[in-house]
């Protein structure tokens, strides 16, 4: 039976009317509902949280205090009054709990290609020595990751294997050198077993890479429970931290010292402002900044943290299931039969927040969608995207989306 067939049977009988009665139950007994207040929002059904979240209320006030008070009055007196230097590690440490991870092993800045680029190479040279020849890279992979790996092998003289998630046990060797993995595959949103493919990846005596891009924010990661090695993330999706917000490098606490970094810029170095002309790597995360850190979008993605004040990712994560589950229920409610076939893996261990629909001119649904006041994405060739934001989408939302869907589709 294919998934979709399977989302169909296991939802089977569920009226229209049905559902519509049962998102205001879900809704009146959701524990999280009063977090959309934080967000500024309207009444389009926001779905696209997986690819830029919304905007804390709060955020526009703050940063009319860092651009006015903090730039405009201390000027360059705020790199120390306010904080503006310790930025990276300081936010690193607000996203570590939300990850999973101790204080001090995350910096903050740079894009998530810098830093996958910097995870990969650091990972290879600890492999230096060792005769290790081979990289593994997640042949799904969001297209950057691959490019960044290919680019990688060419510079540390390695041999760049693409293999699917699930087979990378059966591919690792004593030629591995590193792995990169996603957590959330981008497209289906299927997770993939962080857990098992770290051990597996340590078993091989091999380092493991994850991309968090699609995990961090939306469901546990663990990253210091599972031994993950080098981790990276972008903060604008589930963390909301503004167009182009920073990512984020995790390097764990007994790596740190071996992480030599292919962008050994000033603000890593262990006495920035010595002048050195040698090179010297700072102790801990910090040798993972580069250069000058970008305030504005810093500061907008720490003010924007706080929205996570008091809140868990264990209820969120709950939440998100409820949330996608509800969605496919409303489809097999509200959608003709066969006229979509869904990409997300039902099994819970295998979703993530996000339900990934196959259809028909899936370019020119997403478009009617959206001019319907239902905004998911569209992923080239015949991808409907949906990302469940649990900070501040419910369950009518859900079952609205789901309505417009069928009403697109018949
Ligand atoms: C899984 C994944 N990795 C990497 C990236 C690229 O991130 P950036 O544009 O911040 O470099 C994205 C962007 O959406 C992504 O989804």
């Amino acid at each position: 039976m294919s998934e979709a067939t399977e989302a169909t049977a296991a939802t089977e009988g569920t009226s229209a009317t049905g559902v519509a009665a049962t998102a205001a139950a879900l809704d009146a007994a959701d524990e999280l509902a009063p977090l959309r207040a934080r967000f500024t929002l309207d009444d389009v059904v926001y779905l696209d949280g997986n690819s830029l979240g919304a905007l804390p209320a709060h955020v526009a006030d703050r940063m009319d205090d860092v651009v006015r008070r903090q730039w405009g009055s201390l000027r360059i007196r705020s790199w120390d009054e306010s904080g503006w230097w310790t930025a990276p590690e300081r936010i690193g440490d607000r996203i570590a709990p939300l990850v999973g991870a101790a204080p001090g092993q995350i910096v903050v800045g740079d894009s998530t290609s810098v830093n996958v680029f910097k995870a990969l190479v650091a990972a290879v040279r600890m492999a230096d020595g060792t005769g290790r020849d081979e990289i593994l890279v997640d042949a799904t992979t969001f297209p950057t990751d691959g490019y960044l790996a290919g680019s990688a092998a060419r510079m540390t003289g390695r041999t760049l294997r693409p293999v699917a998630p699930a087979e990378v046990p059966e591919a690792l060797s004593g030629r591995t050198a590193a792995v990169l993995l996603n957590h959330v595959d981008y497209r289906t949103g299927r997770l993939h077993d962080l857990p098992g493919l770290t051990a597996a990846v340590h078993a091989a005596g091999a380092v493991a890479v994850w991309d968090l891009c699609h995990s961090a924010g939306a469901l546990p990661v663990g990253l210091d429970e599972h031994g993950v090695d080098l981790a990276v993330g972008c903060t604008y999706k589930y963390l909301n931290g503004g167009p182009g917000s920073p990512a984020y490098l995790y390097v764990r606490r007994d790596l740190q010292d071996r992480f030599d970094s292919p962008l050994p810029g000033w603000n890593s170095h262990a006495e920035p402002f010595g002048m050195r002309p040698d090179y010297e790597a700072a102790p801990g995360a910090v040798r993972g900044r580069v250069g000058t850190p970008d305030i504005l979008s810093l500061l907008a993605l720490e003010a924007a943290l706080d929205v996570w004040d008091g809140v868990t990712v264990e209820a969120v994560r709950a939440k998100s299931l409820a949330l996608t589950d509800f969605f496919l229920e409303c489809v097999a409610a509200h959608v003709p039969r066969g006229a979509v076939e869904c990409l997300t893996p039902l099994a819970h261990a295998e979703r993530g927040s996000q339900v990934a629909l196959r259809c028909r001119d899936a370019g020119e649904v997403m478009r009617r969608l959206v001019a319907g006041g239902v905004v998911g994405d569209f992923r080239p060739p015949d991808v409907l995207r949906f990302g469940f934001t649990p900070l501040y989408v419910g369950f009518a939302d859900v079952e609205r989306a789901a309505r417009i869907l069928g009403e697109t589709l018949s």
